[in-house]
């Protein structure tokens, strides 16, 4: 979950490179480097790396001094695996004599073995990463590689071709790699590689482009090349060019990118999580857009037929974070309307969990980026089992959507705060549309009650917008009531316990206030202990089946003299008997009141993380698609 880019073209490199990182920022900002290609007095080429810890605005100011005329590099943002933020461990990384030098998205799992290997054949290594035993395999593989007298592995000459170099360093790494190399000796060239890490190439009027997202490469080209995995590309000024692992020419499909840039900016919004969260209306519009045609719901790209949708017996939600939460809404719309049963697990255990899979087994994986890698993992597992895939994602053409046998795009567009707000909103929208598509060919709703619940599902999008209009001030003073403590407890019953756990996850993640989410009624068999005077307990108590239950449960943590902060329905004045600060939500059917409810607990979290004086769109520690395990 680093953020890679390079360009070789008519351009000066430095300025188009720090541009792009600072686009890919939110993949992870431990360090930033780049590596420009410079030519001296005579004529002699060389790589000149300049490397930064922290933000790219650190490495911004550091290549103010540097006059550098390069017409090539390649640019780093990265999110600390192996080894400590640092300069030493920040990319690009070099090989031994400072010609080849790479920058790599991704984890290599046998690195340890190969850097001891080639340690052992004479090469030093600066730093403690996994990568840079890339920039050696490289090396080995251009200029020659010495005998192993401990493997008995005769020497071998080297091919001095930087592709061709590049493709065999790949066959010796098990891992996933978005890889961009440049080398002194072929000026002008960027080899790229691709395994199980994103890589966008593309050719703009002024030269030829390579990134993590599309976001760094935008302003260049609109139609790129979304590189597969085992597949590589070599990038001039004049053209790129493309092979498989055999060195045999490709010609990839390129994709046409139809979103705008704006998406990328603040649009006047102090920060993006705010903008994000302010667009949700529109989200929740937008997934909605055809979907019910004729009085029918349509979700063709389910890509079951309604037989096969007919013998689901079964239905996993695979995912983590805030995209486990949205399962966590899904499990019970499914299991309330299509009565199927439905586990929602987390990915990172469901591939490692064996769970109980047959032909009629539906996996459901949800994920924003669409790259996660052990939703990515669990996917294959799953379908290795035999279990149909449906994919929910927020990014067109990743790999969640590929390796799926169907895929619903979230219509958020891109997302940049690394705390996911309106592509979970997205996700809840079009998962509740799956659930109501499975009760609908299951029989146990009506075409007549499922386009009524279709409807009041639309409903959500103005009620969020009363949200974001006029409960600014109590979310205020609300979060005004957290900032100083130490822990808090998200509590809720049924819809509320699961969006409880989105609450408290994203409290957590950006004011770095510790916050469990617990079912209310659990309270007392154990968690009540925690509370004392002033501890926040925020509640999810909006009109429902559970309602007076929640109430009872709150009751016991007032009489512990907790600090009661609740998310109600409007019109409910009963509750402030209890609560001491109220933040309302239209009245909503239960089954919807995911959607709208965990707004205020987005803003609530955003509000607490200013007052604590954290970077409510970059949190320290995280990125925002984690690729690897
Ligand atoms: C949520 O705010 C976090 N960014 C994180 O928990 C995220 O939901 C998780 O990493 C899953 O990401 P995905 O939806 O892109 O797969």
């Amino acid at each position: 979950m680093c953020g890679i880019v390079g360009y070789t073209g008519l351009d000066q490199a430095k300025d188009i490179l720090v541009d792009g990182l600072k686009r890919l920022e939110y993949r992870g900002y431990d360090s930033a480097g780049v590596a420009l290609e410079a030519t001296d007095g005579a004529g002699d080429s060389r790589i000149d790396v300049v490397r930064r810890v922290g933000k790219v605005a650190g490495l911004e100011s550091e290549l103010v001094g540097v006059d550098s005329a390069a017409t090539c590099g390649i640019g780093h943002t990265r999110w600390a695996t192996h080894g400590r933020p640092s300069v030493a461990n920040a990319h690009p990384h070099v090989s031994c004599d400072g010609r080849i030098a790479l920058v790599h998205n991704g984890i290599i799992e046998n690195f340890a073995e190969l850097r001891e290997a080639l340690v052992r054949r004479g090469h030093t290594f600066m730093s403690d990463t996994d990568t840079e035993v890339f920039a050696h395999l490289i090396e080995e593989a251009y200029d020659g590689r010495p005998a192993d007298a401990a493997t008995g592995e005769p020497a071998r000459p080297g091919c001095h071709d930087l592709m061709g170099a590049v493709r065999e360093a790949c066959t010796h790494v098990v891992g996933a790699y978005g890889l961009a190399v440049v080398c002194a000796d072929e000026p002008g060239v960027i080899a790229v590689a691709r395994k199980d890490s994103p890589i966008i190439i593309g050719r703009g009027e002024r030269g030829s482009y390579v990134a993590s997202d599309v976001i760094a490469v935008i302003d260049a080209t609109r139609d790129v090349v979304v590189l597969e995995d085992g597949q590589f590309a070599r990038l001039t000024r004049e053209g790129i060019t493309y092979t498989d692992a055999e060195g045999n020419a490709i010609e990839p499909a390129v994709t046409h990118i139809d979103w705008d840039i704006d998406m990328a900016e603040k649009g006047g919004y102090p920060d993006f999580m705010l903008k994000e969260i302010c667009e949700q209306p529109r989200v929740v519009r937008d997934t909605l857009v055809g979907r019910m045609t004729g009085g029918e719901l349509d979700i063709d790209e389910l890509g079951l037929t309604m037989e096969e949708l007919n013998l689901i017996d079964r239905v996993y939600v695979i995912a983590c974070g805030t995209s486990y939460h949205a399962g966590l809404i899904a499990k019970n719309l499914i299991e309330m309307w299509a009565r199927i049963p439905c586990e929602v697990e987390a990915a990172s255990e469901f591939r490692y969990r064996n769970p109980i899979i047959t032909p009629s087994t539906l996996v459901v994986a949800v994920s924003q980026s669409g790259e996660t890698a052990d939703t990515l993992a669990a996917i294959r597992d799953a379908r290795i089992k035999g279990a149909k895939v449906f994919g929910i994602t927020n990014v067109v053409g990743s790999p969640v959507a590929r390796e799926s046998d169907g895929v619903i795009y979230t219509k958020a567009n891109k997302e940049i705060a690394v705390a996911s707000t309106k592509s979970f909103i997205g996700q809840v929208v079009s998962l509740t549309l799956l659930a109501l598509l499975l009760a609908q060919v299951k029989g146990k709703l009506t075409t007549g009650q499922v386009r009524l619940l279709f409807s009041e599902l639309g409903n959500t999008a103005e009620q969020i917008q009363w949200i974001l209009d006029t409960q600014e001030e109590a979310i205020h003073e609300a979060a005004l009531a957290c900032k100083d403590a130490h822990s808090a407890l998200f509590v809720g019953r049924g819809m509320g316990a699961a969006i409880a756990n989105e609450g408290a996850l994203k409290l957590k993640e950006i004011s770095y206030l510790h916050a469990e989410a617990y079912a209310a009624g659990e309270m007392k068999h154990g968690p009540i202990a925690l509370i004392d005077r002033d501890f926040p307990v925020i509640a999810i108590a909006t009109k429902s089946p559970v309602y007076d239950k929640t109430v009872s449960n709150l009751k016991e943590c007032e009489a512990r003299g907790a600090k009661i902060i609740v998310v109600a329905t409007e019109g409910d004045e009963d509750i402030h008997k209890i609560a001491g600060h109220v933040i309302y939500i239209p009245p909503v059917r239960d089954a919807f009141s995911a959607i709208t409810a965990t707004v205020p607990l987005q803003l609530l979290a955003r509000e607490v993380a200013l007052m604590r004086g954290c970077d409510v769109d970059q949190p320290r520690n995280l990125a925002k698609s984690v690729t690897v395990e």
